[in-house]
């Protein structure tokens, strides 16, 4: 898989998500087998440069290559900024957004909402691909509803303009996560163009990631929510097409190693108070499922310093590794429906 001059070291992706994929989680995810990790979101108003949230978002120190900044915004000359501060502050590759269903992100016609106005999509793509040397990407939806599904439209235009590899969720803007994603539009769209195309949407296991690719004929799969509290789901999956074979799933024991280096990157990138409140979300995805967690979580959530945290986490832990027990995913495609198994 290569993105203009990038040489990927697999075709595993992981999807840009606001709040989520901020640097430690993209480190994360590399680390445990990812080729790719997009960015959050950063804003293309240039007003908010400054601010802490979007100086954190661009801060990629020490981040493994190749850097992934996505942009958001409506403007063609904004977002032609936006990609050259993006690149001037370590960007190796700038993506556009034209996914994201997020009101407040659609109510200044930016994120999918761009997928109605085709003439603005082209001349936001001319702006930016002429704006920067590193190459850009695209992610889009399959279209604004299911009456219009104009991706191979905005495909083809992207791949004439110099768009060098496309991101696709089956989904349009309408049906914002609801119902199934569907591949025969992603299908569709790769038999029309020539660049890579990643595509995305409900990929939760390596069975899944390998229909997806086989089906769709796809250069790549992009993971989103099932790398929430899994990250090793990328090994896994690599593992899975490279052999056919599943991985173990990790033992308690290294979820516990994992999760604790993660928590410390996150508790040094944010600083301590709102490194612990960042935390929370993340100890509740690495523990759903499992034995007694329910009411680990709700407790997770009253601790207020670093050190209660990880107390806690370092007891709840313990619990379960004197009884010996490891992680059985049973059926990754339904939240929360991990089991433990002795
Ligand atoms: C919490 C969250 C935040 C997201 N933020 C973004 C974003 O900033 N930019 C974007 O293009 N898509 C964003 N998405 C969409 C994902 O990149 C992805 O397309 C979607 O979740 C479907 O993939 P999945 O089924 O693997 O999760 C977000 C999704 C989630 C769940």
């Amino acid at each position: 898989m290569q993105i203009g001059n990038h040489i990927l070291k697999n075709n595993l992706v992981v999807a840009p998500m606001a709040g989520v994929t901020d640097r430690p989680f993209r480190q994360l995810c590399k680390k445990l087998g990812a080729g790719l990790a997009v960015s959050e979101m950063v804003t293309s108003n240039s007003l908010l440069y400054g601010s802490e949230k979007t100086l954190r978002r661009a801060n990629h120190e020490g981040e493994v290559d190749p850097i992934s900044v996505q942009i958001a915004g409506a403007d063609p000359k904004m977002m032609a900024e936006a990609a050259k501060h993006n690149v001037d502050n370590g960007a190796q590759i700038i993506d556009i957004n034209m996914g994201c269903p997020a009101k407040k992100i659609c109510n200044v016609m930016a994120g999918s909402a761009l997928l109605k106005d085709e003439p603005l999509v082209a001349q936001i793509l001319k702006a930016v691909v002429g704006a920067v040397d590193v190459p850009v990407t695209l992610k889009i939806r399959t279209g604004w509803d299911k009456n219009n599904r104009n991706a191979i439209e905005i495909a083809k235009m992207a791949q004439d303009i110099g768009v060098q590899a496309l991101a696709m969720h089956g989904r349009t803007r309408a049906c914002l996560y609801m119902g199934d994603a569907e591949y025969d539009t992603i299908a569709a769209v790769k038999q029309s163009i020539n660049i890579p195309l990643i595509a995305n949407g409900d990929i939760t296991t390596p069975e899944k990631a390998k229909h997806v690719l086989d089906y769709t004929g796809a250069d790549a799969v992009m993971i989103g929510r099932a790398a929430q509290g899994r990250p090793w789901i990328f090994r896994e999956i690599e593992h899975y097409l490279k052999t056919g074979e599943h991985m173990l799933p990790p033992t308690v024991e290294e979820i516990h190693t994992v999760m604790l280096e993660h928590l410390h990157d996150l508790y040094s990138f944010y600083g301590d108070l709102a490194g612990m409140r960042v935390a929370r979300k993340h100890i509740s995805w690495y523990t759903k499922g499992l034995a007694g967690s329910a009411s680990f979580r709700h407790n997770m959530n009253t601790l207020q310093t670093i050190e209660l945290q990880l107390n806690a986490i370092n007891d709840f832990f313990a619990e379960l590794k004197s009884k010996n027990e490891r992680l059985v995913y049973v059926d990754t495609a339904t939240e929360g429906s991990e089991a433990l198994a002795a």
